[in-house]
């Protein structure tokens, strides 16, 4: 790093620091801690002492010619090492130095290590952690406070915002508002709104969450909720498609529905009345939700069957046509058909059954 950037940046988490109530701005959170305790109390505390306090006369060594533990709760000169350093003696231990503590490398993993450091820090008095983070330019990272999305609200306009993760780049803060991720920098002062790819392996991590958000979504819903047009060989895979009876190109894709269930495929159909409660399909829909045969009544709904839909659109199941819409709207649908795939990939529009098909299926 250039060194006057980097003077720059120590500048600013000092200020940082001080702005902050005392306390506040340590690289871990509370849940560290409290996950840290109960791994300390298991492994550690026979040793260090419940609260990372023992032994008092840390410097004098015992009757075997060995030092005893020292007290990790800021009062020796555990605040000498930086973070890494720490780590590899509990990684370690010291038995290789001819020292007394075993390591713990099978029996903890890294964000275990890391919670166990959070539990005997949090003993730290500010003073000595300050002078700690001064040294090894450790900087702040709770995210949970300050509440780092607050700029963000304000700039938008809305009180909620998913709760910012930290992604695979240190400093770097996911958080979603409706289908649209937005990564928070700088403790959120700076935001980006785009997709997040790992050049190395061409895994667009962004589309990863989005996919995830979809899968969660619709996931939940049970198969008798929707329409279903099962494959007619063994299944390879789901297509899950928000559909209006009243759009033409819903109606082409319904005609070719036979070729995807012979290749394998199942299709799903989620109601999106796409006017919302006063577009063309809404009571159609709710007809069709209405059915005892949904899947027999949206065919009837779409022309590719001859019946009659039931009389009732005011029927309990119906309410999921409404469930339906809000579920799109969520999704960032904004015109039908939208067709999702079986890992939450989304395809808009129409697209002809010869080249969904492998599509779909070179997917797997
Ligand atoms: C069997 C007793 C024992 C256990 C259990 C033990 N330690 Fe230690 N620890 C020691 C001793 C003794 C030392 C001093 C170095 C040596 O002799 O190995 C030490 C040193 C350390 C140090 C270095 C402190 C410094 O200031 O340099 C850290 C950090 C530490 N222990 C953390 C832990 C953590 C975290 C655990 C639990 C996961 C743990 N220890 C479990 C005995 C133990």
């Amino acid at each position: 790093m250039n060194k006057t950037i980097k003077l720059l940046l120590i500048i600013g988490l000092m200020s940082l620091t001080q702005a902050l109530p005392a306390g506040e701005a340590r690289w871990y959170n509370t849940e560290q801690v409290k996950q840290g305790n109960l791994l300390f109390q298991q492994n550690c505390a026979v040793c260090h002492g419940a609260n990372a306090e023992l032994v008092k006369n840390w410097k004098q060594k015992g009757i075997d010619g060995k030092y005893p533990p020292p007290p990790l709760n800021g009062s020796a000169h555990t605040w000498h090492h930086p973070l890494d350093q720490l780590k590899k003696t509990i990684r370690q231990g010291g038995v290789q130095i001819g020292g007394l503590m075993p390591p713990f490398s099978a029996l903890l993993n890294e964000a275990e290590m890391d919670a166990v450091i959070a539990y005997f820090q949090s003993k730290w008095p500010d003073q000595t952690y300050a002078k700690w983070a001064d040294r090894f330019e450790v900087a702040a990272t709770d995210p949970g406070q300050p509440d780092i999305t607050q700029l963000l609200k304000l700039r938008l306009g809305i009180n909620e915002l998913a709760t910012p993760v930290e992604t695979e780049v240190k400093g770097v803060y996911q958080t979603r508002f409706g289908n649209k991720f937005a990564y928070l920098i700088e403790n959120g002062r700076y935001v980006f709104i785009g997709d997040m790819v790992d050049l190395q392996n061409g895994r667009n991590l962004t589309e990863l969450s989005r996919r995830e958000v979809v899968n969660q979504e619709l996931s939940v819903v049970p198969a008798s909720s929707l329409a279903v047009f099962p494959a007619l060989a063994s299944e390879k895979t789901i297509l899950n498609v928000f559909t209006d009876t009243s759009c033409p190109y819903c109606r082409k894709l319904h005609e070719e529905i036979g070729f995807l269930q012979e290749a394998g495929i199942t299709v799903r159909y989620f109601p999106y009345p796409r006017g919302g409660s006063k577009g063309p399909g809404y009571q159609t829909l709710k007809q069709v939700w209405c059915a005892d045969d949904k899947a027999e009544a949206m065919s009837i709904a779409k022309g590719t069957k001859v019946g009659d839909l039931p009389d009732t659109s005011d029927c309990a199941e119906a309410s999921f046509v409404d469930e339906g819409f809000e579920m799109g709207k969520r999704l960032g649908i904004t015109g039908t058909p939208s067709l999702f795939t079986e890992d939450g990939g989304r395809i808009v529009g129409y697209m002809p059954y010869k080249e969904l098909i492998p599509k779909l299926l070179n997917n797997l």
